[in-house]
């Protein structure tokens, strides 16, 4: 077998994953202004039935403002937790693990959403 290891648990610092799976970042569309949604969540627990030991969810926007409103995922204000811990319990109780992809857009933010605040480190034309 060519790579032996990849279904054996591993350790992450005190993290336990069922194999070294990740299933990595991707928008969904599945949210409803950057609120997890049970679809969202439906398509995460699917992908950790059909084998993967880590998800990670679709860029989630750290900061308001520059956040696209109708598009992935959002985390700067309380809010949001819920539809989170909802997820995360999801993902465990199907026997995977979840992390979660911190973002700021940039100038990218205003290309998935023209009414997003563009917040970049330099005056430069975005
Ligand atoms: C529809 C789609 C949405 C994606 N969304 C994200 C994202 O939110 N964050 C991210 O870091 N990468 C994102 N990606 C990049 C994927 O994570 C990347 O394609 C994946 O790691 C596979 O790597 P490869 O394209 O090099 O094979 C996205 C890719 C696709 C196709």
């Amino acid at each position: 077998m060519k790579y032996p290891h990849l279904f054996e648990p591993i350790k992450l610092n005190g993290l336990e994953l069922k194999n070294r799976i990740v299933f990595p970042a991707m928008g969904t569309g599945f949210t409803d202004m950057g609120h997890v949604t049970k679809v969202l969540i439906d398509y995460h627990v699917a992908r950790v039935k059909g084998g993967c030991g880590l998800n990670i969810t679709e860029a989630c926007s750290v900061h308001g403002p520059s956040a696209p409103r109708d598009l992935l995922l959002q985390i700067w204000d309380d809010e949001f937790i819920p539809g989170f811990k909802e997820l995360t319990k999801a993902i465990h109780c199907a026997g995977g693990k979840a992390c979660l992809q911190l973002w700021q857009g940039g100038p990218s933010a205003g290309l998935a959403d023209p009414n997003s605040l563009c917040v970049i480190p330099s005056d430069i034309n975005a």
